[in-house]
């Protein structure tokens, strides 16, 4: 037999492979071994049973644990100044719905997002990327939705693509132009939408600077009627879509988006059994966003064992945002999903690897630890995967691999 070439080998490491073909919590090998070649896993399992096979380089993991590389699947990261002001008035009693109707709330980061120009927008949003990297993010979704008009939106998903290829990261693009109503659309939402279905949604789909669609149904952003009509512009330019739903209010949302085959539905604190049973039906990921829940002090759970006991595939991302969620630590959210939604720690990780991708549409790409998957992967100084949710503060990254190089 001839040995196998392989572009480098990681051993001395527990692999949280999070592949559900592999038997046990997080389809863990315990004392296991990653091959890859050419940007992808050759090959992943026991080091016991490592086929024959050279490498040209072989790395320690040093008694750590390996995981897929984390991927935050929903963040609004890109956007021009901060609402910390808004902050200290949500903490003398007002609620984020009565600033967003006084014109704070997304509004006022609209006025500071259209006021920046690219280089500013880049040079915001690069550090907030790289505190996620930081902790072992390979890939990350990011928004628009804070332009509201076609050159600010397409600005903003420029700068999204430009990160994705000026950082070792992959940044996915959702272009969510039905974000927020905005002012010079005052009292018109009807004609912001054929807008945003006639012009700018056919524009960034012509640019290519969108990878999904998305919107915000809810009583501060969009009626259902109005984001179905989001939704059959998307289908015409061929994008897949994915929903703000039930976030404050049940809207049937996700019953909607699971009838447009949505990638997911995110938020979900209000999601009724009807939007479970018709997520669970489509196939759809319900994106469980802590951050938001957390900073909003919401106190309606998403019903996770609903979820759970249905099927349906749940996702952990920070939705890093000025406004409900300033968060750039998708650690962090790991341990919130756990402490406050009571996900496992194991369902808690699969968030932010296997259900993660799969909420992108890459499920069959990245996300796992398998063979033929893209070579992404976190090594951490642990000594078991559930301290990734555990610890809060910590950040025991060891190594970072993109397309099966190791990231500086
Ligand atoms: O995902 N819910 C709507 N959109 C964002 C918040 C945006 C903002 O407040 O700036 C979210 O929570
Ligand atoms: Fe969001």
């Amino acid at each position: 037999m001839t040995d196998t070439a392989w572009d480098s080998l990681w051993i001395d490491a527990a692999v949280a492979t999070l592949d559900p073909d592999r038997p046990g919590a997080y389809g863990l090998v315990p004392d296991g071994a990653v091959a890859v070649a050419g940007g992808r896993i050759a090959w992943a399992g026991p080091r016991a049973d490592l086929p024959p096979g050279a490498a040209r380089e072989t790395h320690s993991a040093g008694g750590g644990v390996i995981t897929p590389g984390l991927i935050d699947a929903h963040t609004h990261l890109v956007y021009g100044g901060n609402r910390a002001r808004e902050f200290e008035l949500r903490l003398t009693g007002a609620t984020y719905e009565e600033i967003a109707r006084a014109g704070g709330g997304i509004a006022s980061t609209v006025a500071q997002t259209r006021a920046a120009d690219a280089d500013s927008l880049l040079a915001q949003a690069r550090p907030r990327l790289r505190t996620l990297m930081a902790e072992g993010v390979t890939t990350v979704e990011i928004k628009s939705g804070y332009g509201l008009d076609r050159e600010t939106e397409m600005r903003m998903l420029r700068v999204a693509r430009t990160l994705g290829k000026t950082e070792p990261v992959d940044v996915i693009t959702t272009f969510l132009g039905a974000h927020a109503l905005p002012p010079e659309f005052a009292g018109r939402p009807d004609a912001y939408i054929d807008h945003i279905c006639t012009d700018v949604l056919v524009q960034v789909a012509e640019a290519g600077l969108a990878d999904a669609v998305d919107a915000f149904c809810d009583t501060i952003g969009f009626t259902p009627e109005q984001t179905e009509r989001v939704f059959k512009a998307a289908a015409a330019h061929g994008l897949p879509v994915k929903l703000h739903a039930e976030q404050l209010s049940d809207q049937k949302g996700a019953v909607l988006a699971a009838r447009y085959g949505a990638l997911s539905a995110d938020h979900l604190e209000c999601l009724g059994d009807d939007g479970v049973a018709a997520l669970a039906a489509a196939g759809t990921v319900a994106v469980l966003l802590p951050g938001a829940f957390y900073c909003l002090r919401d106190t309606r759970v998403p019903p996770v064992d609903r979820l759970r006991a249905a099927g349906v595939p749940m996702a952990v991302a920070t939705d890093c945002n000025p406004g409900s969620s300033p968060v750039t630590s998708l650690l962090l959210m790991l341990n919130m999903a756990c402490v406050l939604f009571r996900l496992t720690p194991e369902e808690a990780l699969a968030g932010a690897t296997r259900h993660a991708a799969r909420a992108l549409g890459l499920g069959d790409d990245r996300g796992m630890v398998r063979a033929g998957m893209r070579a992404d992967l976190a090594v951490w100084d642990i000594s078991e995967p559930a301290e990734l949710a555990y610890a809060i503060g910590a950040n025991p990254l060891r190594a970072v691999v993109k397309d099966g190089v190791v990231r500086d």
